[in-house]
């Protein structure tokens, strides 16, 4: 899809943006759910029937509707998306609403404002203040890091010793932390407060947890540790703070210890990749200072710590970025 390569292009971007819209909005009022037990006739929706008239040759165009006329019923790709939920729904309209207001963002900076003039604005996904939400918002990465979790750490297993200690900074819902103490190692979490006690309740006396805010001059993170990890945390931060914090950690790490940072970085042309660059405006919209982290910066900061053996690997949607502790 991108780059554009026409004034055609464009518009193809804008019935994307419709079509999202529209499935969006039959997720949000129950339609798909309502062919769920098979087809039926339009009029038998719940909607605006003209409406309905209008959207129905929009999802059938996507694919996610069959039949003729206006009767009705999921394709066999629409029931799948449904029963996965993965269909796009209220949240995402949310979302398509926020993105309506990047002209005043672009104006006047972030993080977006909701109608009554409040900004949206979380700590890495996290609003402290309402621990239904972040637990929600940590339920669901512990869902989506299965993957990942295990991928990192299989990354750095052959460089670590028997029972090695790892500290996971900003580890929330702690996945990747419990993948280290499930293959025999010692696992700390490190995290605000209340979401230490949220990961309590989830991982028990299998991990070892350290309560604070990695942003304070005088934070306790304990150690020293073979590796600390940093899964999505710089992203949300200014360069300064992550050049600040990687310099902290550096200190709580045992000769031949690691740093490593996961994350979606900015190529040096600051273009590509598409994962990356797309993040960035969720971080603009939701942070006070976050980005996608240049990936040439992030090495300097764990040079600028004092770490060697910079390396970067990219693996499934994501670059490993690791500096190794030289010497004592
Ligand atoms: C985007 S989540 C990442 C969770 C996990 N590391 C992952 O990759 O799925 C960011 C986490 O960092 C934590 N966090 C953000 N700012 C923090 C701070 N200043 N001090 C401690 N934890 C912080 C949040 O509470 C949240 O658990």
């Amino acid at each position: 899809m991108f780059p554009i390569r026409a004034a055609g292009d464009l518009e193809d971007l804008l019935r994307a943006a419709k079509g999202y819209a529209v499935v969006a909005a039959w997720q949000a009022n129950g339609l798909f759910a309502a062919l769920a037990d098979g087809p039926r006739p339009l009029s038998e929706l719940p909607g605006d029937p003209r409406a309905l008239a209008n959207t129905l040759p929009v999802v059938r165009h996507l694919g996610l509707v069959v039949g003729e006329g206006h009767h009705v019923g999921l394709s066999a790709l629409g029931r799948e998306l449904l029963e996965a939920n993965d269909l796009p729904g209220a949240r995402e309209l949310e979302t398509l609403d926020d993105l309506a207001k990047m002209g005043a963002v672009v104006a006047d900076g972030g993080p977006v404002r909701d109608d009554e003039g409040n900004e949206k604005v979380t700590d890495g996904g996290v609003v402290l203040d309402d621990p239904e939400r972040f637990a929600r918002f940590l339920d669901m990465l512990y869902g989506s890091s299965e993957r990942s979790a295990t991928v990192v750490f299989e990354w750095l297993r052959p460089h670590l010793p028997e029972h090695a200690s790892m500290l996971d900074v900003g580890g929330g819902h702690g996945r990747y932390a419990r993948v280290f103490a499930d293959h025999g190692h010692a696992a700390t979490l490190f995290d605000f407060g209340p979401v230490i006690d949220y990961a309590r309740d989830r991982h028990g006396d299998a991990l070892g947890y350290v309560a604070g805010n990695f942003r304070e001059a005088d934070v306790e993170f304990g150690g020293p540790y073979d590796v600390v990890l940093l899964s999505n945390i710089v992203h949300g931060e200014p360069a300064t703070m992550n050049r600040t914090l990687l310099k902290r950690l550096a200190g709580h790490l045992k000769p031949g210890g690691f740093i490593v940072m996961k994350d979606m970085f900015l190529g040096s042309r600051g273009r590509d990749p598409g994962n990356a660059v797309f993040f960035g405006l969720t971080m603009l919209y939701h942070t006070r200072a976050g980005a996608s982290p240049d990936l040439d910066e992030a090495r300097g900061w764990l040079e600028d710590a004092g770490l060697g053996e910079v390396r970067v690997t990219t693996l499934e949607g994501f670059e490993l970025v690791r500096g190794r502790k030289i010497g004592s």
